[in-house]
């Protein structure tokens, strides 16, 4: 049984992500999960088995304290050296319309196996578009509270307080959301080719052209020729 979509050499491909972009979202991804594992350890109770994985609750701990710094580093490396493609990805939100909604509402029947028709979309899905705005809104939410809690000598007492629940409520969202966006990102037949732009920069020409009509057709197509 075949996991992944197979990545084709034999068909044209076309750029979706730049190695900044790559490097940032698996540094990230490394980092989060670490982030995420250490902390259940420190969040459930009972679970020795996971503690004893990253060296009991002390290294537990640490290893949350370091996997944040280097999660923190990865976001400030990916907003630096990507900046154009942050401010595209950004831009890329404020199209959200009728075509995202549409999408929406039929991507629940595609997940049932129902055959469904993909409405035109721009470089990002309605999916991805929602998926863009919950998980970084989540992550900052884990950053800004987990430093409060890190630091809680340097913020009023208040602050501190709020940080504990908001971590643990931002923490669950997250999670959430990387479940279902991990699922749709690899394994999950219709969308599993954004995968390999993801991991080694190009989809299939086809399949972008089916998947994002309107990205593809700006950037690569009948729209683009006209351009240049
Ligand atoms: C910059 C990012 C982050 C920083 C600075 C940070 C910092 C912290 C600190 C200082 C603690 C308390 C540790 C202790 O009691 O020894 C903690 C706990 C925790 N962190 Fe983070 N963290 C970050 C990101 C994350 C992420 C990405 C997740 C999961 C997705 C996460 C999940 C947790 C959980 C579940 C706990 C346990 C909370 C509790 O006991 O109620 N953290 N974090
Ligand atoms: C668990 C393993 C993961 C896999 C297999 C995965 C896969 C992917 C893929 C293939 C894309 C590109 C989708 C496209 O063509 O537009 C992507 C984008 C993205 N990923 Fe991940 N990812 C994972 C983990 C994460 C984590 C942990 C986060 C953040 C906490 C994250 C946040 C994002 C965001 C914000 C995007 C752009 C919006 C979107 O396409 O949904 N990913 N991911």
């Amino acid at each position: 049984m075949q996991w992944l979509t197979e990545y084709r050499e034999d068909v044209p491909r076309v750029e979706r992500f730049n190695l900044t972009a790559r490097i940032t979202h698996w540094g990230h991804t490394v980092t989060f999960l670490l982030c995420l594992f250490t902390g259940l350890v420190l969040f459930l109770n009972g679970v020795d088995w996971l503690a004893a994985i990253f060296g009991g609750y002390r290294g537990a701990g640490l290893i949350h304290r370091i996997s944040a710094v280097a999660m923190t580093l990865f976001l400030i490396y990916g907003a630096v050296f990507g900046m154009r493609g942050l401010a595209a990805w950004i831009m890329d939100l404020f199209r959200f319309g009728v075509n995202d909604i549409i999408f929406l509402v039929l991507f629940p029947f595609e997940l049932l196996g129902f055959k469904v028709p993909v409405w035109p979309q721009t470089r990002f899905n309605g999916g991805e578009k929602m998926n863009s705005i919950i998980t970084p809104m989540s992550v900052l939410l884990l950053m800004l509270s987990g430093y409060i809690m890190w630091f809680p000598s340097v913020f009023p007492a208040w602050l501190v307080g709020i940080a504990y629940p908001t971590h643990d409520l931002a923490m669950i969202f997250a999670t959430f959301m990387v479940c279902i966006h991990g699922y749709l990102g690899s394994f999950h037949p219709g969308s599993g080719e954004s995968f390999w732009g993801m991991w080694k920069g190009t989809v299939r020409a086809d399949w972008a052209e089916h998947h994002h009509k309107v990205w593809y057709d700006e950037t690569y197509g009948e729209k683009a020729k006209k351009k240049e």
